[in-house]
């Protein structure tokens, strides 16, 4: 609604021979001159050379029925309420139709690539922040109307390949895979996805220690980079084996992949991607770079290297046959990249080097949404209690238990579902609720409070909220008049969702959107505190109250959606 006006704003402007404004509507600072308020005037008057107060005068003698207690104020903010009919009319459509919310942005088609966890590895806290940045904001642009493809490009090559084939073959197991003179039937390898955990740990200890194990462990790595057949076979197994249980904590999180392709994909479009960067590589050490300095650079950008002196390929190599495929394959407007800020860098080196070469389409933008660290209260990277990397299933425990302590102990049936979503909720809220790029502070049990800006407190308020709805016989309430204060600033928060809605979208991050369920659920709370819904008398203002309800609760459990967290009907 308020898009529409500021449409009709800049029309008016235009007839007042003011062409080409855009005009953008405030919330006003000081509500007691009016609700919303207008500030081009003064950018006018200098553009114009002509009194700002004039120029406010003019728009106010023009405006429509639709804008009331008109007001200037200081050096020409135009203040004004939104008539209440207009204001219910559109809210009221919001009851039945949430889309109406949605701003109008230009469709595009995007890749997100994210998740990104490591085969035969365990998950880690970024992974999980890459999980649910990327997931929420696949929902958001799919709600936008974008044509959107997820890609968990899984890490299924590198060191832990190598880790995991020496360790099987120094225990024995599966050794035709180990012998090139091997001419019988190859196993199907049976391993459990936590018989590859300790496997993996097994190597990983020796390995450390053993100079010559680690070498070996090299050894295979490059032989599989490099196209061992016997070794592949072996080893694209363990990938599927390890993808069940990976699979299993993307569930947890809510992740949808429209692709589960990884670094292995990669390698039969490396040729083809060397044959159209051909002209840009050069030889240097023995192995193949390119150069992707460009002029304005102030830092450091050495070459970027695409193929090994020993024939291997390093990860960029697999970004760049990955970019290639994309775009042979789906010619997107747009990927998005949500990985760690860390890996800043690397990512604009590879940009440069498929930018530079065609790889991909010139209009195609590729972007980097890095995305911050999840620190402990020392400021650095979260660590267990004995000071090792935090495993991303560690975390997800710690918070469980935090929540089951918090929950009423009478509270049995479907006790661990809920747990479970309150869990994730916990997580995915917290993790949301700064910007994106800003590393923040873990702290399990404030973020799992069931009060304060926290995931349990809207799960908290949606439960409320279905509770009374539960008990009011089901009807397409509507909003009739605006009864007081407190649902007058229920009501003008959700006109501001189509703004945020589109903040959200520009700035690729999610906390505009937990700003927005908290705010929206403390003045709830506030309200529901104040007034008592299912006993008042006049019937006029009953309805207005459960319609009001009703879009409350319509609001909060799509936007709950947009960050995967799932509802529950008690706790
Ligand atoms: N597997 C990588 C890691 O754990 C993340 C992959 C990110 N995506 C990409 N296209 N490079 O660091």
């Amino acid at each position: 609604m308020l898009k529409e006006l500021e449409k009709y704003l800049e029309e008016l402007l235009e007839n007042l021979g003011y062409s080409n404004e855009s005009v953008i509507i405030l919330p006003s600072s000081r509500r007691e001159f009016g609700t919303f308020q207008l500030n081009v005037c003064m950018g006018l008057a200098k553009k114009y050379h002509q009194n700002p107060i004039e120029i406010a005068k003019k728009i106010i003698s023009n405006l429509d029925s639709r804008f009331v207690d008109i007001n200037i104020a200081g050096p020409g903010f135009i203040n004004f309420n939104i008539d209440s009919k207009t204001l219910l009319n559109y809210l009221n459509k919001g009851i039945s139709n949430f889309k109406i919310f949605i701003p109008n942005v230009p469709k595009k088609k995007i890749i997100i690539d994210f998740g990104g966890a490591n085969a035969a590895k365990a998950l880690h806290v970024g992974h999980m922040r890459s999980a649910n940045i990327g997931e929420a904001l696949r929902r958001l642009t799919k709600l936008m109307g974008y044509d959107v493809i997820s890609d968990v490009h899984l890490g299924d090559l590198g060191r832990q390949a190598g880790m995991l084939l020496s360790e099987i073959k120094k225990r024995g197991e599966y050794l035709e895979y180990f012998d090139s003179n091997f001419q019988g039937k190859y196993r199907k390898v049976t391993y459990t996805p936590k018989k590859l955990g300790e496997l993996y740990v097994a190597a990983n200890i020796e390995a450390k220690e053993n100079e010559e194990r680690m070498n070996e462990v090299r050894e295979i790595t490059a032989e599989i980079d490099k196209g061992n057949q016997q070794y592949l076979a072996l080893w694209k197994q363990l990938v599927a084996i390890s993808s069940v249980s990976i699979k299993e904590v993307y569930n947890e999180l809510n992740c949808h992949f429209d692709l589960w392709e990884g670094e292995l994909d990669a390698f039969k479009d490396i040729p083809l991607m060397i044959k159209k960067m051909q002209s840009y590589l050069y030889e240097s050490d023995g192995a193949m770079v390119i150069d992707i300095k460009e002029e304005t650079d102030t830092k450091e950008m050495p070459p970027l290297i695409v193929i090994k002196k020993d024939g291997a390929t390093i990860y960029a190599t697999r970004d760049l046959a990955t970019i290639y495929s994309r775009e042979e394959r789906f010619h997107p407007d747009e990927i998005w990249y949500v990985v760690d800020n860390r890996q800043a860098l690397y990512f604009e080196q590879v940009f440069r080097a498929a930018r530079k070469t065609n790889l991909i389409n010139a209009n195609c933008n590729l972007y980097h949404l890095g995305f911050g660290t999840i620190n402990g209260e020392d400021g650095k990277p979260y660590k267990t209690r004995d000071g090792g990397v935090m495993e991303l299933a560690s975390l997800i425990n710690l918070i469980r238990k935090q929540i089951n302590q918090k929950m009423k102990p009478d509270l049995i049936v479907n006790r661990e579902d809920i747990q479970e979503k309150l869990t994730i909720a916990t997580l995915k809220y917290a993790d949301l609720m700064s910007y994106r790029a800003t590393d923040y502070i873990f702290d399990p049990d404030k973020f799992s409070s069931f009060d304060g800006k926290t995931g349990p407190y809207i799960l908290y308020t949606i439960v409320r909220l279905k509770s009374i709805l539960e008990k009011v016989q089901k009807q397409d309430y509507k909003i009739l008049k605006i009864e007081n204060k407190e649902m007058e600033d229920i009501l003008l928060k959700i006109i501001e969702l189509p703004t945020i809605l589109e903040k959200s979208l520009r700035e690729k991050s999610l906390n505009f959107i937990t700003d927005f369920l908290f705010d929206l659920s403390s003045l709830f709370n506030k309200f529901y505190n104040t007034y008592h819904i299912l006993t008042v008398k006049n019937k006029d203002i009953q309805t207005s109250y459960l319609a009001m309800l009703q879009l409350v609760y319509i609001v909060i459990s799509n936007l709950l959606n947009i960050l995967a967290i799932d509802e529950v009907d008690k706790m």
